[in-house]
């Protein structure tokens, strides 16, 4: 699936929810409006007047428009990523830039390359990393950062972190209740698994980007997020 064609028809749709036409399901609407505040403790200049804010594949519901309304309080640029088509749902303001474009994008890049205090991509990496060059997607990101900028990639789906969290009794319990059956997940190991995106990846972008220079974290979501016990954030942060 081209997944950025997909949200193009996701933002154009008259029937679907913000909620649903960013991919999550309307049921999560309200746990939806939880993930600015848990992005707002892992991201300091969030807090700061004057930061360049990237967001990239910002879509179009409670995140980004939260994420706006801190803009305008501290009087921050933000620049939003994403089709045109998801952009167009979004308000024009004068501190913010829309650029409609897939990235990564050159001329985006050399605009802003070593000025952004923060980078947002959140719940984007999975739509990418299957049908584009996904290194040259986190490269082009990292490049983006100004000196002491933060890029958060966040929302990363972890195969490995869901099938532990369903081998535990809680996840079972979680799995029953989200299922209404009270069948036992089957989880798999030492099974070949085709594009799996798990710890192995995670922790390769990790260690990519430290022995470039950068510090990285692997960090948890709050319990109240979408899909919290399956996913977590790399923060990876530029001295
Ligand atoms: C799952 S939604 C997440 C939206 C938003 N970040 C959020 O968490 O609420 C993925 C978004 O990323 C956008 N997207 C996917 N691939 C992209 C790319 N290569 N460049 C820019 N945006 C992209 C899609 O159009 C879509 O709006």
């Amino acid at each position: 699936m081209n997944y950025f064609e997909y949200y193009k028809q996701q933002a154009t749709s008259t029937d679907l929810s913000d909620t649903e036409r960013v991919g999550r399901y309307a049921q999560q609407q309200q746990d939806e409006t939880y993930i600015f505040d848990d992005i707002l403790n892992k991201l300091p200049a969030l807090s700061r007047n004057g930061s360049l804010i990237i967001d990239i594949g910002c879509g179009c519901s409670a995140p980004v428009k939260r994420l706006i309304a801190n803009a305008e309080h501290y009087q921050q640029q933000l620049v939003l990523v994403d089709s045109e088509e998801m952009l167009a749902r979004l308000p024009e303001q004068d501190n913010i830039e829309k650029e409609a474009c897939q990235f990564p994008n050159t001329s985006l890049i050399e605009k802003y390359q070593g000025k952004a205090d923060v980078v947002i991509v959140y719940s984007v990496f999975h739509c990418v990393y299957l049908q584009s060059d996904f290194i040259s997607f986190v490269d082009s990101l990292v490049q983006l950062l100004a000196p002491g900028g933060n890029l958060l990639l966040a929302d990363l789906p972890n195969a490995t972190k869901k099938k532990r969290f369903l081998s535990s009794e809680q996840g079972q319990k979680f799995h029953q209740q989200w299922s209404g059956n009270s069948d036992i997940p089957e989880v798999n190991w030492n099974k070949f698994e085709a594009g799996s995106l798990d710890d192995s990846l995670i922790l390769m972008l990790m260690l990519r980007y430290r022995q470039m220079g950068f510090e990285t974290y692997l960090l948890p979501q709050k319990s109240n997020l979408p899909f919290s016990n399956t996913r977590e954030d790399l923060l990876v942060k530029k001295w």
